[in-house]
């Protein structure tokens, strides 16, 4: 009874859209368990290439079943756009293999609505959230007025009243404090019923349950992270975080299974760093490297198309993400990206006022204030992207990596050289 959990190690787009697509035609069930469409999954199949925001990465595969679980931020407007995209080019034609948690909190244009409001009043205090409304929507959960995926199917007069009630005080603070038209109940509850039809064939009333049996009849599972560990609410570098728990401790009441159920956490690392919208980030690098990192990874968010921030790799914040989610291996990903630099620079550790500091601070006041301290490694000049298999690396590239592995005392399993699922070094089996 496998469980495994993919998480990302950093702040968000590791790469793990690519390893869940390539995985998944080894499992029965994968599981997207946190965020909303503040992710953005990029999968290349031969020439084609889709990006998921709240459908899991296991889309491409028929035999799996693709689950949302509860601890989903669920834009249905846009889930529906989106499994209309997919059905338009021949995938999810399956109704049963996709399933969503009656559990699951509606993320309605009012939250994006406040979401955006918010980051323009806050100038450059921003956060430089997606605008996608994920803060208000868990705000909402947790003041007990959201409505979950089971109310839609509900009596319009009883949705039409829910509405009224959890758009009350944002409805006050919109017109008051942001000067901006709330979007009314009636607007809302015309927008959310023309999902219903649709949405109605995936309707899950335990999650848990499926999983539980799923697993005891040994069935594969495969637990989808999205963002990153430094991107936690309570764990990230707060308050530069997203409003979810992106830890592999998540997936716990997100989905409804217990310890026992988890076998193994798989980190997911890009060989250097990269991060979108404000906050610290020691290792940002904006010199020629910086700039080689950026356009040959094309470092772009998937979801608002921003410029991503560059850097090199971060070891001390790689072995407390290690340690927040108890990871048993990492991937590392996109290691094609820095063929070709002359220096390649990993961080060891930081300083501050001439001291050594060995330890990664989530206080974003202290972090913002430590220098880098960094080892360089020779870079290679070759091109990594048809190379499928570890012994033919450059020997430069093959240091890079296992001084990577000895610094974080955890094996790699898999190394990704290009976006494609055939550029994928495999080193141990994961299933
Ligand atoms: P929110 O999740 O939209 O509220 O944004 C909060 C922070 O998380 C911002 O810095 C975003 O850029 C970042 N963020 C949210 N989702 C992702 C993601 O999928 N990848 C990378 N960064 C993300």
């Amino acid at each position: 009874m496998p469980a495994i959990v993919l998480i990302g190690s950093q702040w968000g787009d590791e790469g793990k859209g690519k390893l869940i697509d390539v995985l998944s035609s080894q499992v029965d069930f994968v599981v997207r368990y946190q965020g909303g469409a503040n992710a953005g999954h990029t999968l290349k199949v031969k020439q084609e290439q889709i990006i998921v925001h709240l459908v899991p990465s296991s889309i491409f595969y028929s035999q799996v079943t693709s689950v949302i679980a509860s601890g989903v931020a669920l834009d249905i407007v846009a889930l529906c756009q989106e499994i209309q995209n997919l059905k338009k080019i021949g995938k999810m034609q399956d109704d049963k293999k996709f399933l969503i948690s009656d559990s699951a909190t509606l993320l309605l244009d009012s939250h994006k609505q406040l979401d955006q409001a918010r980051e323009s009043f806050a100038g450059i205090q921003k956060i430089g959230t997606t605008g996608k409304g994920i803060g208000p929507a868990y705000e909402a959960r947790a003041s007990r007025k959201a409505l979950i995926f089971s109310d839609l199917f509900q009596k319009d007069s009883i949705l039409l009243q829910k509405l009224e009630e959890q758009t009350r005080e944002s409805s006050f603070l919109l017109s008051h404090l942001y000067k901006q038209k709330p979007l009314t109940p009636k607007d809302l509850l015309k927008q959310i019923c023309e999902c219903r039809a649709l949405l109605q064939t995936y309707r899950c009333e335990d999650v848990s349950l499926v999983l539980h049996q799923a697993l005891e009849q040994g069935k594969k599972v495969l637990f989808e992270g999205a963002q990153g560990s430094l991107l936690d609410l309570l764990h990230g570098t707060y308050p530069f975080v997203t409003s979810s728990f992106t830890l592999a401790g998540g997936a716990l009441p997100s989905s409804g299974l217990g310890f026992k159920n988890f076998t193994k956490t798989i980190a997911v690392t890009k060989a250097y760093t990269t991060r979108v919208g404000s906050g610290p980030f020691p290792t940002e690098c904006d010199s020629e490297a910086g700039q080689h990192l950026q356009k040959q990874g094309q470092e772009f968010g998937a979801v608002t198309g921003r410029k991503r921030r560059c850097g090199w790799l971060d070891l001390p914040a790689l072995k407390y993400a290690i340690r927040l989610n108890g990871a048993s291996s990492l991937a590392l990903m996109k290691l094609d990206v820095l063929s070709y630099l002359k220096e390649i620079k990993i961080c060891v550790a930081y300083s501050l006022n001439g001291q050594e500091i060995k330890n990664f601070s989530a206080s974003s006041q202290n972090i913002s204030k430590y220098q880098a301290v960094y080892q360089s490694f020779k870079g290679w000049n070759q091109d990594l992207s048809q190379i499928t298999s570890y012994k033919d690396l450059p020997e430069e590239a093959r240091s890079y990596i296992s001084f990577i592995s000895k610094s974080v005392n955890k094996p790699i399993d898999i190394i990704s050289v290009g976006p494609k699922r055939a550029q994928s070094l495999w080193i141990n089996k994961i299933f």
